[in-house]
């Protein structure tokens, strides 16, 4: 795999978290994206300074140097549309973070020892002992990970620059500069979506994946450490037995329901590729903490695996309904008495976004004293 091949595996790890993302490419060739012959090519040769072409799809502006020395950076990037990102290929020079691509295959050396700016390098085998220590290695077919690198290195600089520029001064005084953390936190957490399980399809999360999921919901805020929550994985050998409890729980409803609504209800059994229940555990405990407070700790463990999920750029939603309270549903999950089944937790990738969501404004919904 190559950088080209690379950044298309990439580019969509960055999109499905939401981010606008831009690219600038430096081809060392004498590049040409018209074609001799075309109306737009021969009244750029007849002397135009620059052609911008529209089509129905795209524009396209070119600039023609004509002898003049390369263009900055800087330069480039001030001619870009406003957006989140920008990932820049084929620069040797500039102030900014380089990720190499190095396969065994090439058989030649690392640029990392030798060219300034690399922080980290991806790769398909174990790297030669002359890479200096401290660089980040990634696995180069692991493009989540490499787009969660390039996320928080990015986060970084922004941090640095924002808190350089205008650190926020709350009103006593005290001086709290933005961190990567913060803004990391507020781009994951904005960008967060329910997805639903017809959106959501293969691949779903790996075994590591799925255990990382479960040890973000053991961070949850809970009161007493009484742990009011289970998960409850439904494995594909278990899939029809779900389907027949939401058709079963469906003709406890309607008896009149018909074939094609039973078999609706059937199938959102089978469709997120990761599928579990959410079982809160309200019964009798020492201490005795309330049940809203168990509550809060349930809904705590939920938006972690909501939000973990979706920093590995899986889509997550959730789901309920009356079969929830079904006692089919209790029988086949085994609930106990004082454990109730809140809703299913679906994951997977996502197959489509819906817009965002327009989300309240905290003057609504904050008041003081
Ligand atoms: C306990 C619980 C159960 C939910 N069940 C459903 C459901 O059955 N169907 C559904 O479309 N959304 C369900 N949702 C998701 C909400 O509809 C969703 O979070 C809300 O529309 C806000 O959208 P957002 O999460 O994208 O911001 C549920 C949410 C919670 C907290």
């Amino acid at each position: 795999m190559g950088k080209t091949t690379l950044l298309e595996r990439l580019v969509p790890e960055l999109t499905a978290r939401g981010l606008v993302v831009s690219l600038i490419k430096h081809s060392h060739k004498n590049i040409d994206i018209d074609r001799p012959g075309k109306d737009s090519y021969r009244l750029r040769e007849s002397g135009c300074k620059e052609v911008l072409l529209l089509g129905n799809d795209r524009w396209a502006l070119m600039h023609e140097l004509r002898g003049a020395p390369e263009p900055s950076l800087d330069y480039l990037l001030d001619r870009l549309q406003p957006c989140d990102l920008v990932l820049i290929e084929g620069f040797k020079h500039g102030d900014f973070p380089k990720l190499e691509v190095w396969r065994a295959s090439v058989g030649k050396p690392t640029l990392a020892p030798d060219w300034p700016g690399i922080v980290a390098i991806a790769s398909d085998a174990p790297l030669p002992t002359s890479v200096p220590a401290g660089l980040t290695q990634l696995d180069l077919a692991d493009a989540s990970s490499i787009a969660a690198f390039v996320l928080a290195n990015a986060a970084t600089r922004l941090a640095r620059s924002a808190a350089a520029v205008s650190p926020y001064e709350p009103p006593d005084g005290a001086k709290l500069g933005l961190t990567p953390e913060s803004i990391f936190t507020e781009a994951l957490i904005s960008s967060r979506q329910n997805i639903l399980p017809r959106r959501l399809s293969e691949p779903g999360p790996s075994a590591a994946q799925v255990e990382q999921l479960f040890r973000a919901a053991a961070c949850a805020p809970d009161h007493g450490e009484l742990r009011p929550w289970r998960f409850v994985l439904v494995p594909a050998s278990k899939r029809a037995n779900l389907a027949e409890v939401f058709a079963q729980a469906l003709l406890e409803r309607d008896a009149q329901a018909t074939a094609e609504q039973l078999a609706q209800a059937r199938e959102k059994a089978h469709r997120a590729p990761l599928l579990m229940l959410v079982v809160a555990c309200l019964g009798p405990r020492e201490p005795a903490i309330p049940t809203l407070e168990r509550m809060v700790s349930v809904g705590c463990a939920i938006q972690n695996i909501l939000l973990t999920a979706h920093s590995m750029a899986f889509g997550a939603g959730l789901t309920s309904g009356q079969a929830m309270a079904s006692p089919h549903m209790r029988s086949l999950f085994q609930l106990l008495a004082g454990e109730e089944a809140v809703c299913f937790l679906n994951v997977g990738t996502t197959s489509k976004r819906k817009a965002p969501r327009l989300r309240p404004d905290p003057v609504d919904f904050v008041t003081s004293l």
